[in-house]
Formats: structure tokens, C-alpha cells, sequence
């Protein structure tokens, strides 16, 4: 009921701040007057959640426990990194420490943190050299699932596994069975089953990135999911791959959607029960268990046409079913406390993707920036312009809002191609979808757009800095679509 509290005090536009109590308390500090959910204050050690983390080598048994194990770069040395649970308004410090051989940097990925967190070199922190350590200090406004990733070299660092989950807890947990993670990631190997070489080809940087051939659940080639029938799981999907999309379905199974991206919706049935999840994205799903004790169904991908596979299989126990109804609790999660887009005095910009292979093998012109795919050249652009590399100081934002200001932004899709397009600092509301209104209330930070899509989405510029806004598919990112823009 805090939390209720909480947010009846944002509706009628109380300043709040959120802090924790030395027992561990969410409670609301109001008439801070200029406190907001982004600065991070002075706290007593207890209060803050201390963690640490170090990018290294490491070894994992990607294809299963047999084999040859595979050289990955992973937090801690472990693909995918740990998962990080944090709690809801409760103030986090993350000391991460650069093992690699080269510079780093973490993004906390869909976290709305301080500008100066965002961990994108040049532009909000100088990077972490080899050997050194960054302290990373935010508290989480929302509850859901996150996750973190390298911004430098983002196309190697991440193709060779350095990933993570992040999980902002909610106050009071969603009445489940069971609270199940997969971090889905992609890798490309080789025949001796090492990380493949190549990053960074101009042909996967015009086309669809460096897709791979191996697909893992929390770091290996999944065995069965033993299930109970009457069982209900809340599943965190979370795509952590390079470039690969994915829509997964559950054979006789009815999974309901309840949050994507970390930010609850309006809990539904997706279209044709398939999840599309692209990379960066999550969705935040409930299964119940209504298949026979001792069943067996697949878990399929088939986003690509022609290219489905069985991913892994849910294999229900013999033992009768928990309950003979499915549970009877509530499924919709609590809001975030998201400002809401004030569309009527809305600032419209723009933003039009540009480039890539087009049909007959030839690029698409993307202007005077140098040969097409080539190192550090370019294949795409944004609005004319193309930004290539991981960031970097200097970079001109493409345009500037006003702090408080809601932001109308339309994104464009002149490409072949898919594109799921990622904003840091912000949730995006989503309006619509080639003129057609998108239902069920959704939030994303990272927006999947189809060949030709247009995409009108809102948010309030409550966050000042420089943010990106960029394609999460690496190597598109890597080779121009990308931009900045910046809240005064
Ligand atoms: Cu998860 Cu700039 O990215
Ligand atoms: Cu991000
Ligand atoms: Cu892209």
C-alpha cells in the first residue's frame, strides 16, 4: 500500500523521493523539494545495495556440459553474467571492475538512472581501462526486468558473452509458482567450437547482422523444462543477442504478456500466441501449466521464415496436477511511476532510418560517410547522418528538448530491414503502429520496427544529459544507426 500511496502522491504532483528505512523499508519522503527520482544522494552505508562485478575471460560450456568448453568474455567470467536483483527505490552501487584487455563500460539497459550512469564512453564517462574500476550509483525507479551490457566495442565485447540480467523486484511479487529467468543468447561458432572471428563483417553490418548458429538459455544449450502441471510460472525472457530476433511460441500452451521491456501492460495474449523479441528486448510472461502430467510440448522459434527450430521443451512431470483450477490471482503488475506524455502540447520530432543492402545487392546511399560496412565506415543512417562506433565525446545531438517536455517522435523505417530501436534514459509510450493504434498500454525501450514501419511513440523528457538513441542489433549500430539527442 506504500507503493499505492506513492503513486496517488505523484498524481497530484507532490516532488517525492524515494529512500529506504535502516530496516529495509520502502517509504515516501515527500516535500523534498528538489529531489526527483534521477539524483543520487549522500546515504548511509547501510541503505545502499553494494555490489561488484568484473568483465574477464572465461570458459563455458555452451553446447552442454560434453565438448570442448568455449573461450567467452563474461562478468565474473560466467556467460550470461550474474543476475542482479536489486530493489525497487532502493539506491545500488556497483563497483565494476575492467579484467579484459581493453576498454569497457556497463549500460544499465531500460534502467531511467542519471545521465552520468548510463555508461556510454566519450558521452557520459570516460571509459574503464584495463585494470581499472567505475562505481556505478542509481536507484531504480521501476520494478521489472532489465539487463546490462558492455557500451564499448559493443559488437565484440557482447558477441563474446559479457551480458547480464538485472532484475528490479517489485514491493510485492506476483502471486506465482515459480520466478523463471532465460537470458536467450546467439553465438556464432566455429567448428572447434570457439567463438567464431569477424565481427563487424560489412556484410552483416549491411544486412542483418551477425546472426549465429547457436542459441543458449542462461549460457547453455537447454535441456527440457521440467514442469508441474497446474503450475504457474512468471517467465522473464530477456533477448541478450547480437542481432537475432526471435518469436517464440508455446505448443499448447497460452502465455499471457504482462509487462515488456520491464514496464507492465495491460496483461494480454499476444497475436497469434507468438512473442516477438528482438535483441534488447524483454517480456515479462505468465504460463500456466495446463498440459497432462508426463507431457512433453515444444517451445518453438519461427521468426524467421523457413528457419524454425524447437528451442527447448516443457517435459511435465507425472505427478497429478497442483490444482485443478489454473490460480486464481491477479496477473496485472503494478505501474511504474512513468510521467505521462501531455500529447496535446507535445514537441513532434522525427527520426528516419536510413541504408543498408536494398533489393539486387546494392547499398542504399547514406550520404558522403565513407565506403559502406568498411571499418568504422558506414551502411546506415539516421536523419541523413551516421554515427558509428559504441559513442563518443563530440557527439551533436540530433535534437534537443526541454526538460518536462513531452516528446511526440515518430520513427521511421525507410530500410529493408528490421530494426529494434532502443532509447537510454527513457521509456517510450507506444502510440501507434502504421496509423494503427497499439492496445494494452505498452512501454518499451526498445521498439521493433518491420521494413517500411512507422512507429509513433511519447515520453516526457524528465532526464537531463545526452542520451542515445540507437539499433540494437550490433553491428547496425556499429555502422551508423545511431544518434543523440539531448534534455537541457
Ligand atoms: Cu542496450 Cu545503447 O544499449
Ligand atoms: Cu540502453
Ligand atoms: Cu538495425
Amino acid at each position: 500500500m506504500l507503493w499505492r500511496r506513492l503513486r496517488s502522491q505523484r498524481a497530484i504532483g507532490v516532488n517525492f523521493d524515494l529512500q529506504i528505512s535502516r530496516r529495509g523499508f520502502l517509504i515516501a519522503a515527500t516535500g523534498v523539494a528538489s529531489a526527483s527520482l534521477f539524483n543520487t544522494r549522500s546515504l548511509l552505508a547501510s541503505e545502499v545495495d553494494e555490489r561488484e562485478l568484473r568483465a574477464t575471460h572465461g570458459r563455458a560450456s555452451l553446447a552442454g556440459p560434453e565438448g570442448p568448453g568455449t573461450s567467452i568474455w563474461g562478468y565474473d567470467g560466467t556467460v550470461p553474467g550474474p543476475t542482479l536483483r536489486l530493489q525497487q527505490g532502493r539506491p545500488a552501487r556497483i563497483t565494476v571492475e575492467n579484467g579484459l584487455g581493453e576498454d569497457t563500460t556497463v549500460h544499465w539497459h531500460g534502467i531511467r538512472l542519471p545521465n552520468a550512469m548510463d555508461g556510454v564512453p566519450g558521452l557520459t564517462q570516460p571509459p574503464i581501462k584495463p585494470g581499472e574500476s567505475f562505481v556505478y550509483e542509481f536507484t531504480p525507479p521501476d520494478a521489472g526486468t532489465f539487463w546490462y551490457h558492455p557500451h564499448a566495442d559493443s559488437l565484440v565485447q557482447m558477441g563474446r558473452g559479457l551480458a547480464g540480467a538485472l532484475i528490479v523486484e517489485e514491493t510485492e511479487p506476483l502471486a506465482a509458482d515459480r520466478d523463471v529467468l532465460w537470458v536467450l543468447q546467439d553465438w556464432r561458432l566455429s567448428g572447434d567450437k570457439q567463438i567464431a572471428a569477424g565481427f563487424g563483417s560489412a556484410m552483416d553490418a549491411a544486412m542483418s547482422g551477425r546472426v549465429g548458429n547457436l542459441v543458449t538459455i542462461n549460457g547453455t544449450v537447454p535441456a527440457d523444462l521440467g514442469v508441474r502441471a497446474g503450475e504457474r510460472l512468471r517467465l522473464r525472457l530477456a533477448n541478450a543477442s547480437l542481432a537475432r530476433m526471435m518469436a517464440l511460441r508455446f505448443e499448447g500452451h497460452r502465455p499471457v504478456v504482462l509487462a515488456i521491456d520491464g514496464q507492465p501492460c495491460d496483461p494480454h495474449e499476444p497475436d497469434d500466441g507468438r512473442l516477438v523479441l528482438a535483441p534488447a528486448m524483454r517480456i515479462d510472461i505468465v504460463l500456466d501449466m495446463q498440459g497432462d502430467p508426463g507431457s512433453r510440448h515444444a517451445v518453438i522459434d519461427d521468426f524467421y521464415d523457413g528457419l524454425a527450430y524447437t528451442l527447448t521443451n516443457l517435459a511435465y512431470d507425472k505427478a497429478l496436477s497442483l490444482r485443478s483450477h489454473p490460480l486464481d490471482a491477479p496477473l496485472a503488475l503494478p505501474r511504474n511511476p512513468l510521467p505521462e506524455p501531455a500529447l496535446a502540447n507535445a514537441v513532434r520530432q522525427e527520426v528516419v532510418l536510413q541504408g543498408g543492402m536494398m533489393g539486387g545487392g546494392k547499398l542504399a546511399g547514406v550520404g558522403m560517410m565513407g565506403m559502406p560496412g568498411m571499418s568504422g565506415g558506414a551502411a546506415w543512417a539516421i536523419n541523413g547522418m551516421s554515427m558509428t562506433g559504441d559513442g563518443h565525446a563530440g557527439m551533436a545531438p540530433q535534437f534537443t528538448l526541454e526538460r518536462g517536455a513531452t516528446c511526440h517522435l515518430t520513427i521511421r523505417n525507410e530500410t529493408a530491414w528490421w530494426h529494434p530501436m532502443h532509447v537510454h534514459g527513457f521509456s517510450l509510450s507506444v502510440l501507434s503502429r502504421n496509423g494503427a493504434p497499439v492496445p494494452h498500454r505498452q512501454w518499451q525501450d526498445t521498439v521493433l520496427l518491420a521494413p517500411k514501419d512507422v512507429i509513433e511513440c511519447a515520453f516526457v523528457a524528465d532526464n537531463p544529459g545526452d542520451w542515445m538513441l540507437h539499433c540494437h542489433v550490433a553491428d547496425h549500430q556499429m555502422a551508423g544507426l545511431m544518434t543523440v539527442f539531448r534534455v537541457t
